[in-house]
C-alpha cells in the first residue's frame, strides 16, 4: 500500500510539469507558489552527481524518486544564481509569445540522462552545452524558473528579442 502511494506521488510530481501550458502566458506575470520548488528538486538538486557515471546517476534518480521521466536534465547546483538570472533582464530573452518561456543569453553545461522507467535505470548520460529554455513565473516578488523546456533544435536568442523579466516591472 505504502509503495503504491509513493508511486502515485512520484507519478504526480514527475508528470505535473508536463501539463499543457495555459495560453496567453508571458514570463514573470503569474504567481506560482510551487513551481520553483519543483524546478529546484528536478533540475538543480544539491546532490546532483558531478560525473557522467551511469551507476552513480541510477543511484541518484532512485534516491530522488524520479524514475518515470524518461529524459531528465540537471543543471549544476553551483550555478543556481546564474540559472535564476535567466528569468531576469540580465540573463534571459523572452523565447516565444503567449508562453512563460525565456531563453538564456549564455550557454550552460548540464547533464541529460535517459531513464528506462520500468527498471528505474539510467542508460545514457550526456554532457550538453547549449542555451537553456526555462518557464518563468512570479514567486515572492521575484521571477524564478518553474519549468525546464528541452531545446532540441539548439535555439539561441536574437539580440532584438525582448529581455526576460520586463513584465515584472509592470507589477512592481
Ligand atoms: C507553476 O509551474 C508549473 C511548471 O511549469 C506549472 O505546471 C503550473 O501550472 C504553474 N502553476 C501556476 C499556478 O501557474
Ligand atoms: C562536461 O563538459 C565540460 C566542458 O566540456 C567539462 O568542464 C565538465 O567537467 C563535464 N562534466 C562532466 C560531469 O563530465
Amino acid at each position: 500500500m505504502a509503495a503504491i502511494i509513493i508511486l502515485l506521488i512520484c507519478l504526480h510530481l514527475c508528470t505535473a510539469d508536463l501539463g499543457i501550458m495555459e495560453i496567453n502566458r508571458i514570463p514573470c506575470a503569474h504567481d506560482n507558489w510551487s513551481g520553483n520548488d519543483r524546478f529546484m528538486k528536478h533540475h538543480l538538486h544539491p546532490d546532483t552527481p558531478t560525473t557522467t557515471d551511469i551507476e552513480e546517476w541510477t543511484k541518484f534518480i532512485k534516491k530522488i524518486n524520479c524514475c518515470s521521466r524518461v529524459m531528465q536534465s540537471f543543471l549544476n547546483p553551483e550555478q543556481t544564481s546564474k540559472v535564476e538570472q535567466v528569468c531576469t533582464e540580465a540573463g534571459g530573452k523572452v523565447f516565444q509569445p503567449n508562453n512563460n518561456l525565456c531563453i538564456s543569453k549564455d550557454k550552460f553545461t548540464f547533464i541529460e540522462v535517459r531513464v528506462s522507467s520500468d527498471e528505474c535505470k539510467v542508460f545514457k548520460v550526456s554532457n550538453v552545452t547549449q542555451n537553456i529554455i526555462l518557464g518563468c513565473d512570479r514567486f515572492r516578488e521575484k521571477c524564478l524558473p518553474v519549468h525546464f523546456e528541452s531545446n532540441s533544435n539548439n535555439k539561441t536568442p536574437q539580440k532584438s528579442d525582448t529581455n526576460c523579466g520586463s513584465a515584472l516591472e509592470v507589477w512592481n
